[in-house]
């Protein structure tokens, strides 16, 4: 096969992955946790050009160049020398959540372009070949490549990858506050905490644990529990961000608002708890009975939609990719 499409999700993570103990294999520090979506898709086609000279690059219709071609590019070259094809490739890709805005767009991007590009060039990889190759695009789309509830192991570069995990059913209200690019990238934010942030190793050993009891949370189908070690989580992270410098800061005020809302919808008697990746965008977690009453709480805050367990990666056929 010379071109495949592939269509992945984002996924949201309930104990993050925040900091690499390897940039190069884009190894992390910790284990970490998510959901695979069920809305935002990302479709992007890749096809082998004989006749050019380069990778292009086409994002939601406009043509890339700078930084995130050079990051295709040389995520193609992985691809490539493991094919032992030297072709550059056209790469097509819609998004449908909003970029760079701290609801994972890298992840379901990486996903995608992993499938469609090792299908692309005949690599023929199991989902734990696939997740460790989309690790190297973006961290987080390691997680993207499975469906509903994954965890991404920390490790070395053979066993650092995603797969599922058996967890009761529970909802996402993804809360947009803000839908613009973010200021400071994650990578960058992430080498600032590593470097400089005094919490750092207290993240890096509370989230060891806390995973470990989001593992059992989860077998145990205990959704108080999951939601409690969610909100916690994010907040450490943030704390660690925080005391990085120079500062970087993704929380705005209309953020905090929403954890507050989040905290008083408990108080009130509707479980539901709060997450935030690196962006000013608020994620809650509910049992899916709870979901629209938590959508209804904060619809006056941001823009409200509602998710639930989506699948992993998959390529698409011709008649679904041309649709
Ligand atoms: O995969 P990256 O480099 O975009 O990092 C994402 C990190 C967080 O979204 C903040 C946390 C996570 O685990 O997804």
């Amino acid at each position: 096969m010379s071109r495949a499409v592939a269509r992945a999700h984002p996924n949201i993570a309930l104990i993050k992955y925040w900091g690499k103990q390897d940039e190069r294999l884009s190894l992390p520090a910790t284990g970490s946790l998510s959901m695979t979506l069920d809305i935002f898709p990302t479709t992007t086609a890749v096809e082998l050009d004989p006749r050019a000279d380069a990778d292009t690059l086409q994002l939601g219709g406009a043509i890339a160049g700078g930084v995130p071609l050079e990051r295709v590019s040389r995520f193609l070259d992985l691809v490539r020398e493991r094919a032992g094809i030297r072709t550059p490739a056209r790469v097509i890709s819609h998004n449908t959540v909003p970029t760079g805005a701290g609801l994972a767009s890298s992840a379901s991007g990486f996903a995608a372009l992993a499938a469609a590009a090792a299908a692309a060039y005949g690599l023929s990889l199991s989902s734990a070949e696939l997740s460790r190759l989309a690790r190297r695009g973006s961290g987080s789309a390691a997680r993207s490549v499975i469906p509903g509830v994954a965890v991404w192991h920390a490790g070395d570069d053979a066993n650092s990858f995603a797969q599922s995990v058996p967890a009761p059913a529970f909802s996402m209200v993804v809360a947009t506050v803000d839908a613009q690019q973010k200021v400071v990238s994650s990578r960058e934010a992430m080498r600032r905490s590593v470097q400089t942030s005094p919490f750092y190793p207290a993240w890096v050993t509370s989230t060891a644990a806390s995973l470990q009891d989001m593992l059992a949370a989860c077998r145990a189908g205990d959704f108080t529990r999951i939601g409690e070690l969610t909100e916690s989580n994010a907040l450490r992270m943030h704390a660690t961000i925080q005391a990085s410098w120079p500062p970087v800061r993704y929380l705005g005020a209309a953020s905090i608002a929403i954890f507050d809302r989040v905290a008083a919808l408990r108080a009130e008697g509707v479980e539901t708890y709060a997450t935030a990746d690196a962006g000013p965008n608020v994620v809650a977690i509910a049992r899916p009975a709870d979901a629209a009453a938590v959508a209804d709480a904060l619809r006056p805050l941001a823009a409200v939609q509602v998710a639930q367990a989506g699948p992993g990666v998959r390529l698409l056929g011709d008649d679904e990719a041309a649709a």
